[in-house]
């Protein structure tokens, strides 16, 4: 590995299995850059826990995701690939910037507002401080490019107020800022099936295209998909639902085939059933081979356990120089 070249750092939580967003969003980026940069991409299994998994279905996410980065493409000899919790400096940086993030700024991240309405019986302070966690996993390897989906902005701008205020509190200059990043310059948020948002667990399965759905599961999904009347006047706009089938047409189908159901929907000729046809054999030529590769990893328990384990002494390296530069920083004696 190159050290002169810039750090990226990402991670995915382990909720299940990844689905087209998280791919598409993030894993898609996570490959093209294991060759450019020097990369750390992580399993976020400390952040899955505010929302309390049972420790079978804890442990068995992990290695599925584990499986699926490497089915990705993601290469454990371009990058650095580890679980969360097997570095120990993250829950101390956390510790550590959780003494300088205040109870207001927290409260007003969008994302903990969310969840705040959605599940107000489990508003606990992992999610308050769930910035601070993620602000962690960044800094503590001194990313400067941090390639996520669009729901993730917010809390890179948190990230980078965390290190600039440690920084600006113990006079060092330890952590540089790091940015949110997308090959297409612009972040990207894939629309769920069933509704207007992102494709998200959270609003079902019918809502997601997991990267293991069967065929025949990625057809019936396809083809429940909410779509509207259709097009009463030529030119008109779609619907948000039907603008949704467009997006994910344009990420798996040809180009020449996207245009041709542009087209007749732009002269009302379009038949929804045709195009859901065409977009489900096409989602399931793109995921058949990742399925498949997906399988055969999952069943390697001891190659995944190799993986994870040498994935762990490669990042413990860099974590443990920032936190001997942050533990000087903040004063605690060398005895
Ligand atoms: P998570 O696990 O919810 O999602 C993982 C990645 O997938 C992206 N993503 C999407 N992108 C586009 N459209 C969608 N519908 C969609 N759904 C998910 C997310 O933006 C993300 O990039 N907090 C993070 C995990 C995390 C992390 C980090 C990320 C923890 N520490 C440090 C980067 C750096 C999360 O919950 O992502």
């Amino acid at each position: 590995m190159n050290s002169s070249k810039e750090i990226v750092v990402s991670g995915i939580r382990p909720t299940g299995n990844l689905h087209l967003g998280n791919y598409l969003g993030a894993v898609k980026n996570f490959v093209q850059m294991q060759h450019e940069y020097q990369c750390y991409f992580f399993i976020a299994d400390y952040h899955s826990l505010t929302t309390h998994p049972k420790p079978a279905d804890l442990q068995n996410s992990v290695k599925q995701v584990l499986a699926e980065y490497l089915a990705c493409g993601i290469n454990p000899d371009l990058c650095t690939l580890y679980v969360q919790s097997d570095l120990k400096e993250i829950t101390e940086l956390y510790m550590l910037l959780n003494m300088h993030a205040y109870k207001g700024e927290l409260e007003r991240v969008a994302s903990f507002k969310e969840k705040v309405r959605t599940q107000p019986d489990n508003v606990n302070a992992g999610l308050l401080t769930y910035p601070v966690l993620m602000a962690a996993d960044i800094i503590i390897h001194k990313a400067l490019k941090v390639p996520v989906g669009k729901d993730q902005e917010q809390h890179l701008e948190m990230a980078r107020t965390f290190g600039n205020r440690f920084n600006r509190i113990y006079g060092k200059d330890i952590f540089p800022e790091p940015f949110a990043f997308n090959y297409g310059n612009q972040l990207i948020k894939v629309p769920g099936l069933q509704s207007e948002g992102k494709m998200s667990k959270s609003d079902g399965d019918a809502n997601v295209i997991n990267l293991i759905d069967s065929p025949e599961i990625i057809r019936k999904k396809i083809a429940r998909a909410v779509t509207d009347a259709g097009p009463s006047e030529p030119n008109s706009t779609p619907a948000p639902s039907v603008q949704n089938l467009f997006h994910l047409m344009k990420m798996v189908s040809e180009p020449d085939t996207v245009q041709k159901f542009v087209q007749a929907h732009a002269d009302c000729s379009i038949r929804y059933g045709d195009m859901k046809k065409q977009l489900a054999e096409d989602m399931v030529n793109f995921l058949t081979p990742v399925r498949e590769k997906i399988a055969t990893l999952r069943a390697d328990e001891a190659y995944l356990a190799k993986i994870a384990r040498e994935g762990a002494e490669k990042a413990h390296v860099s974590a443990a120089a920032t936190m001997k530069e942050v533990r000087e920083a903040i004063g605690f004696p060398k005895f």
